[in-house]
């Protein structure tokens, strides 16, 4: 008996990356780029793609009255985008840090005076669930509307049980009420909290008990630490990742940001999903990475915001590494999860090929987050995440300087935007 039927025609090129798990180096750039193209969906699987005169040559072609048909209008269809890097559930902001670093301040200079970080922690403790999950809705709407069918979160403005819980809890509940499929990742490593100031070694040990709760609970999947010079360093990070591999957890890293403490390195010895940032990475780590394919998570957005040099994408891929992109959506570093921009920056300035950042926000990015067998390309078995364009080919996603391409969005087969407005 056949699910539910739903037919989109009439797309003037589908592009998309095909396979099933991250590509790395030249291969990048080998999108698949289908002209005059239609896609069946059975329930919330793709179950054919190809020309629309393969469809109408197709059985399901023969059933077209039981189809649902969508008509593209010759436009472009890709895969829905993945932001598998996000801090999106937080409280208050960092308005006033962001403005003393337009004066001159440094990132680091304000975190050492008591602000970055800890200023979040005290609003995120001072805030109530429904107030995170008010906030954490209203983005994750946005974020709709800008193609995004899936979402990595993390936790880590909490640093105490009782809040590191409250923000995953609000990740579920985005998770179970959104068509969004929202990833959570726990990560009370993020800073060692004021209470415990030069103890980071204690503080990691002090987090077990509550690692083991939230992984028992299913309240996250991965595990997130920032590792970084004068935050936690190498060996201290290799013994917390090491307990939460063993109690289940997948692995990621903030990585080789600020200082190269050998972070992406450690990524690869620990058998990471993904080691994130990344620009300060050193060539004996790339090695590291490329042999053990840790997929790179490079966050554009964030280099920018912080007026940093970027992540070298260019000699990452050069050197057949996977990259992704991400946004690092957070109040501090980057207070923004506006993917053109990501698009824009790393086009224009990390040399990357349209092709290649197309891989990177999708197949890649859903490797990072241990969804590549499911999401992040249209081919048939992967799930109906879907993004029709306003443009009618993928060069023009570049060209669209610093707006969004995205009309209608399909999650799992289901039309959750349409005209640019949340169904
Ligand atoms: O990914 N690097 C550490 N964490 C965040 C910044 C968090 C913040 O400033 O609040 C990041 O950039
Ligand atoms: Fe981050």
């Amino acid at each position: 008996m056949a699910g539910k039927l739903k037919a989109i025609v009439n797309i003037s090129e589908i592009a998309t990356a095909l396979g099933n798990k991250a590509v790395g180096g030249h291969q990048m750039k080998n999108i698949s780029v289908l002209k005059d193209a239609g896609i069946i969906i059975e329930d919330d699987n793709i179950v054919f793609v190809g020309t629309m005169s393969e469809l109408v040559n197709s059985d399901y072609y023969k059933s077209l009255d039981k189809l649902e048909v969508i008509d593209a209008g010759a436009r472009l269809v890709t895969a829905g985008y993945i932001d598998s890097h996000t801090h999106f559930v937080f409280g208050g902001d960092r308005a006033n840090e962001y403005n003393m670093r337009l004066n001159g301040a440094s990132y680091m200079d304000i975190m050492q005076a008591g602000g970055g970080i800890q200023a979040s922690v005290l609003a995120t403790r001072a805030s109530s669930f429904e107030e995170l999950y008010a906030r954490g809705e209203a983005v994750l709407k946005n974020m709709m509307l800008l193609g995004i069918t899936t979402v990595e979160g993390k936790s880590g403005y909490g640093l105490d049980e009782a809040t590191e819980m409250k923000q995953l809890k609000v990740l579920s509940k985005l998770n179970q009420n959104y068509p969004v499929e929202v990833v959570s990742t726990y990560m009370g490593a993020h800073s060692v909290p004021p209470e415990m100031k030069g103890r980071a070694r204690d503080y990691l040990e002090s987090l077990k008990p509550a690692m083991k709760k939230i992984r028992q609970q299913d309240l996250a999947e991965f595990c997130d630490i920032f590792c970084e010079d004068k935050i936690f360093g190498i060996a201290e990070t290799r013994d917390y990742l090491t307990y939460a591999k063993e109690i289940g957890f997948k692995i990621k890293l903030h990585a080789d940001e600020i200082v190269d403490i050998g972070g992406a390195k450690l990524a690869s010895e620990i058998g990471a999903y993904s080691a994130d940032h990344l620009l300060m990475i050193s060539d004996q780590s790339i090695d590291a990475m490329k042999k053990t394919g840790v997929v790179a998570t490079l966050l554009p957005m964030t280099a920018f915001s912080l007026r940093e040099h970027y992540a070298p994408a260019r000699k990452l891929i050069d050197n057949d590494v996977a990259v992704a992109l991400a946004s690092d959506f957070n109040p501090g570093s980057c207070p923004s999860y506006y993917n053109p921009l990501i698009i824009a920056l790393s086009t224009l300035n990390m040399a990357m090929s349209i092709e290649e950042v197309i891989t990177a926000m999708t197949l890649n990015s859903a490797a990072a987050i241990d969804r590549a067998d499911k999401v992040g390309s249209v081919e048939v078995g992967k799930k109906a995440d879907l993004i029709i364009h306003n443009v009618d080919s993928y060069l023009d996603i570049p060209y669209s300087l610093g707006r969004t391409t995205v009309d209608t969005v399909l999650k799992n087969g289901n039309v959750i935007v349409k005209e640019s407005s949340i169904v």
